[in-house]
């Protein structure tokens, strides 16, 4: 199932989307140019994790030059802050913790977005002999679209 979240130019980087999708909560990350999607609940105890704080790993090339790295990019969940790459959804507490469920996320034109949902609507009616005027639109913008 394709899910359009929102237009890309209203979805800055460091911002997040909490979505529902049949009666799934998921939360839809923006990092810089790199989309992701994870499920919005702990595998520990059922903590909402997309309301968790991104982490990356601290790394320096030289002394006093340090920096977060967005490579690996983590979510710690608010709860009791376990940990989870954002994009695989492994777990990083062990062994025994089980991962979170991640999902894909690309940016589509909306024009082929209009184009599928005209070509999914079922076709019921007979059409009769009149035909209104109509007028083009386009639909110039990217939007971001999770694959749930
Ligand atoms: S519920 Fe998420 S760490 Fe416990």
């Amino acid at each position: 199932m394709r899910v359009v979240v929102a237009p890309l130019r209203s979805f800055p980087s460091g911002e997040r989307r909490i979505v529902e999708v049949g009666g799934r909560s998921i939360g839809v990350f923006r990092v810089g140019e790199r989309f992701f999607g994870i499920r919005n609940r702990c595998p520990h105890q059922g903590g909402p994790l997309c309301l968790g704080h991104l982490l990356g790993d601290a790394v320096a090339d030289a002394p006093g030059h340090a920096q977060i790295s967005e490579d690996p990019l983590r979510i710690a969940c608010p709860w009791h802050g376990w940990e989870y790459d954002l994009d695989s959804g492994q777990s990083f507490m062990g062994t025994v913790a089980p991962g979170v469920k991640s999902y894909g996320v690309e940016l589509s034109p909306g024009g082929s977005l209009a184009e599928e949902a005209r070509a999914a609507a079922p076709a019921k009616r007979v059409p009769g002999p009149y035909v209104a005027e109509t007028f083009e639109v386009n639909i110039e913008d990217e939007y971001v679209v999770l694959h749930a």
